[in-house]
């Protein structure tokens, strides 16, 4: 098993402070996603996953077990790079179809969060003793040129993360995915589906208050690496449906007036009772939108899987050749 970061503790305090200066000094104020993900984010993720009124995660896991032997046929995969992996629960899926249909070498599995993957990759390397791991701590918006070469490969984007991308991140994120990969190789794409907002704000309000803490995790972030002194109790959760963007909004109200010293970025900031910080937005798609963004970016859609439902959609693209 190997390691190589492209994200040390002070890459990530730095990228973090520009966020946090650029963010809370704006109007109305935001911060980015993927604050949420230290050791506690992470694992409170993972209990988002198991809670009843988030689909997202079952039913990709459904289509990934309907469909896992065919991504293994038509891809012959020798390398899966997997972006946002996380923990790589369903990811296995993946690992065990490629592993028999016997094409599968390396597993390469990104992400922000150090934690996830060494737990992630711990318990990968112990269950899959032939396969070479080699993890990358980076951000997926900075540094995919640190991919590993070398024909057959898979990159896979699973769990609708992509959605937490606002739109120009996202087109740029995927003409970055299709540089880094040659003409016939194969990106594997998780999306969340446009539904009624009665299914989708309970999946990010749930009623045991999960996703709440999950949201006021990223001020625990600004408190405990910037030395900031939110009051955490002073923020209600929000999970707001935007019909025009066709994305659900997390945001963060402040309860009553505050006022935040954020002394790792010399910033003190003001709060009215009210208002509010966008934490994250997680877009809905279309098909018909994500077959553009991909032809957008350089991909073909070769396959195109959903659930009985239609909740979520699983995008199998291949790597065109440029122009
Ligand atoms: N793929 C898993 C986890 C999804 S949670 C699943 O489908 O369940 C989102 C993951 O993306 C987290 O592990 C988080 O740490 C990671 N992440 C968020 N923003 C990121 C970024 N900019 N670069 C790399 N990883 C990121
Ligand atoms: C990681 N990502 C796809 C999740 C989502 O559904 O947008 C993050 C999340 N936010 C609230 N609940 C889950």
């Amino acid at each position: 098993m190997t390691l190589e970061v492209h994200l040390d503790a002070d890459d990530l305090t730095r990228t973090l402070k520009a966020d946090v200066l650029a963010g809370l000094t704006a109007d109305p104020k935001w911060l980015s996603p993927k604050w949420f993900y230290d050791a506690r984010g992470s694992e409170l993720f993972e209990q988002i996953t198991e809670l009843p009124e988030y689909y997202p995660t079952r039913t990709e896991r459904q289509i990934l077990t309907d469909r896992a032997a065919e991504i293994a046929r038509h891809t012959r995969a020798r390398t899966l790079l997997e972006l946002g992996s996380g923990y790589s629960t369903k990811t296995r899926l993946l690992l065990d179809a490629l592993t028999t249909a016997g094409t599968l070498q390396t597993f390469v599995p990104m992400d922000v969060s150090p934690t996830a993957l060494a737990a992630a990759a711990a318990r990968i390397s112990a269950d899959y003793p032939g396969l070479r791991v080699h993890n990358i701590v980076g951000d997926l918006t900075r540094h995919l040129k640190h991919l590993p070469g070398g024909g057959d490969r898979l990159i896979a984007f699973l769990g609708g993360t992509i959605g937490n991308l606002v739109p120009a991140e996202r087109a740029a994120f995927l003409s970055d995915v299709r540089s880094v990969l040659e003409p016939g190789e194969h990106l594997l794409l998780g999306t969340d589906l446009v539904k009624s907002p009665q299914i989708v704000v309970p999946a990010y309000d749930d009623a045991e208050g999960v996703t709440a803490e999950f949201n006021r995790n990223v001020l625990r972030v600004l408190n405990t690496s910037l030395g900031a002194d939110f009051d955490l109790d002073g923020f209600a959760h929000v999970a707001l449906w935007d019909p025009e963007h066709e994305w659900v909004e997390m945001r963060l109200r402040a309860r009553w007036p505050m006022r935040v010293t954020i002394p790792g970025v010399d910033l003190v900031i003001e709060l009215e009772a009210g208002e509010e910080i966008r934490t994250e937005v997680s877009a809905k798609f279309r098909r018909e939108g994500i077959e553009q963004e991909l032809a957008e970016a350089g991909f073909a859609l070769d396959h195109w899987w959903t659930d009985r439902d239609a909740l979520f959609g699983v995008s199998l693209a291949r790597a065109l050749p440029t122009a």
